[in-house]
């Protein structure tokens, strides 16, 4: 009985991991939290920033996922979630002339509902920091992500154009 008991704890315990270590990271000061299951989302595209040495994944949720291979994307529909992970690059010392990821950098997501964030541009925003995804804290920071992404106002306000793909 008592051996039983121990088992299904452990069961239970296990089973509740994988939901706990996304609920640690810190809900952003605007109230959003990082998206569930982020890790697993789709490839949208690629790209390197030249200004700070880094490359960047751009991903989708299934919604922007179908959204990007459709080609409806201006504007993307609501459900749309797109993150951005980026890292410090560095040349492979397997083979120095392909650049690779070395150190996490940061997180970034918008997160499409037109009514619920009408008043930041139709997105909501976030960015968590580093390998512990500290969340950004200065305060209002989506005016500034919006006033750089305003740049590509007639794109819904975003850069990438999804990679094509045979
Ligand atoms: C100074 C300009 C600038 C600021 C400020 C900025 N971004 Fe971006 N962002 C870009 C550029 C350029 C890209 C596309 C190229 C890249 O960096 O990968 C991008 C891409 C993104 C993407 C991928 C989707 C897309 O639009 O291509 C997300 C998500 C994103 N940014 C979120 C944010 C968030 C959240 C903030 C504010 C905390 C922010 N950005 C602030 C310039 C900016």
């Amino acid at each position: 009985m008592k051996k039983s008991f121990l088992l299904f704890t452990f069961l239970l315990l296990s089973a509740s991991l994988p939901q706990a270590e996304e609920a640690k990271v810190a809900v952003g000061n605007n109230g959003i939290a990082i998206p569930e299951g982020y890790k697993n989302f789709r490839l949208i595209g690629v790209s390197q920033r030249s200004d700070d040495q880094t490359l960047r994944a751009i991903l989708g949720n299934d919604v922007a996922a179908e959204a990007a291979r459709s080609g409806k994307t201006n504007p993307w529909p609501n459900g749309t979630i797109l993150a951005k992970l980026g890292w410090k690059q560095k040349p492979s010392d397997k083979f120095p002339a392909a650049t690779i990821p070395g150190d996490f950098t940061r997180a970034d997501f918008m997160i499409k509902d037109s009514v619920k964030y009408a008043s930041t541009g139709g997105w909501g925003w976030g960015r968590w920091i580093g390998m512990e995804l500290k969340p950004y804290d200065k305060p209002d920071f989506a005016q500034e992500c919006i006033a750089c992404h305003s740049i590509v106002k007639d794109q819904d306000l975003e850069f990438t154009r999804p990679v094509k793909l045979p």
